[in-house]
């Protein structure tokens, strides 16, 4: 049985802060940080020992504990320290030509795309957007918009699984099969996957797949991964070049130059923490709790949420009453955090737009709260 409560406490959060922001930065249970810092005193006892002798095996244990979560095979996960970076490592080990198209989501990720534009854009290539249909999107209508964009000159598509500004889970497997059927490789920006649905990497068949687990599935800060099908893994390249080069993409990765792999290896005791909150009945009460927190939100605003039952996940985008731009946006969001209200806000189709996320450590009440403490922010 749940005990929010209890899980409430698994965590180090400010009770002083209305915290519905998971989505952007996580929060890590103390039990998760316990065994981080287990890892840690182990290296700091014979650093030498540590890092020759037993983190080489230590961390391919740890990637085996993940590919299971995830469906996916060991040989082709690598650690990475956030999905951005996975992105990079993706986009440098592609040799773009000036004919070129690199095809993006206009819900995209913003750094992502600005690594698309600087790597690609940087050899003239050019970024393609495909206009996400707005608000509540169907499947149908996610597939027209990214059949139109694919050309012979697409080199390249880069799919958000769950978009950022606007919390739409999208229909990720549909839109794969169709890069595939037109020979396009795929690039999944999974950042908010991991532990917020459940995945099957393997099965889904994307060229590469890279997601965080320090948002949804509790990991440390630091800690995520990038996974490479089979027929990319020679080619592909770590976004930092170290003693590995050449010898696969894992075996790059594994080895980056000194750094604290801390947060990779204590994503055993961040699966058990998942699992102990509930796994996948964890995923479905915090969806159930987004949705009812945009139903609630959006009927007092007298608004609107922005995804269709079918593609709403952990998280809820509702609009705001009124227009909105980019400095709208930033000015409603820094209102918010100066209430100590932790919820972004972003420019999404001339209208500003609120994101809520549902995390174990989140209640029905504090949406509530929210809702009448808005008007007077807003
Ligand atoms: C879709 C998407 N991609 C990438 C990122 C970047 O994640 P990170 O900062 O961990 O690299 C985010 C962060 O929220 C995101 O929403």
């Amino acid at each position: 049985m749940f005990d929010p409560n209890a899980a409430r406490a698994a965590f180090c959060l400010d009770p002083d802060w209305l915290t519905l922001n998971h989505g952007s930065f996580g929060a890590t249970p103390r039990a998760v940080i316990a065994a981080q810092q287990g890892w840690r005193d182990r290296l700091e006892a014979q650093p030498t020992r540590f890092m020759t002798m037993e983190l080489p095996s230590a961390l391919r244990s740890a990637a085996s504990q993940l590919a299971g979560f995830l469906g996916a095979d060991a040989e082709g996960l690598g650690f990475i320290e956030n999905a951005t970076a996975g992105c990079n490592a993706v986009l440098r080990s592609l040799r773009f030509t000036p004919d070129e198209e690199v095809v993006v989501l206009s819900h995209g990720y913003a750094a992502v795309q600005k690594a698309a534009g600087h790597i690609a854009g940087g050899a003239g290539a050019r970024l393609i957007e495909v206009p996400i249909p707005f608000p509540r999107p169907d499947t149908a209508g996610l597939i027209a918009a990214l059949e139109a964009a694919l050309t012979p000159r697409t080199r390249l598509a880069i799919l958000d699984h769950i978009t950022s500004p606007s919390a739409l889970v999208l229909p990720i497997a549909p839109l794969i099969a169709l890069c595939r059927a037109r020979g396009v490789p795929v690039l999944v920006d999974g950042a908010h996957a991991p532990g917020q649905v459940p995945l099957d990497l393997t099965a889904l068949g994307a060229d590469w797949y890279a997601g965080n687990c320090h948002k949804w599935l509790l990991a440390p800060k630091g800690c995520a991964f990038l996974w490479t099908a089979p027929a990319r893994r020679a080619q592909t390249h770590a976004h930092v070049i170290s003693h590995g080069l050449g010898q696969g993409i894992v075996t790059e990765l594994d080895w980056t130059g000194t750094r604290d792999p801390s947060a990779f290896l204590a994503i055993g005791a961040a699966i058990e923490a998942h699992a102990k909150l509930g796994g996948t009945a964890l995923m479905e009460r915090n969806r159930a709790m987004a949705r009812a927190a945009g139903a609630l939100l959006a009927t007092r605003l007298g608004t609107e949420v922005a995804a269709r039952p079918e593609m709403a996940g952990s998280m809820a985008a509702i609009r705001l009453p009124g227009p909105g731009t980019d400095i709208a946006a930033m000015a409603c969001r820094k209102r918010l955090l100066a209430a100590r209200i932790d919820t972004p806000v972003h420019a999404l189709a001339g209208g500003l737009w609120l994101r809520v996320s549902a995390a174990a450590y989140n209640q029905p009440a504090e949406y509530e709260a929210l809702a009448q403490r808005l008007p007077a922010l807003l």
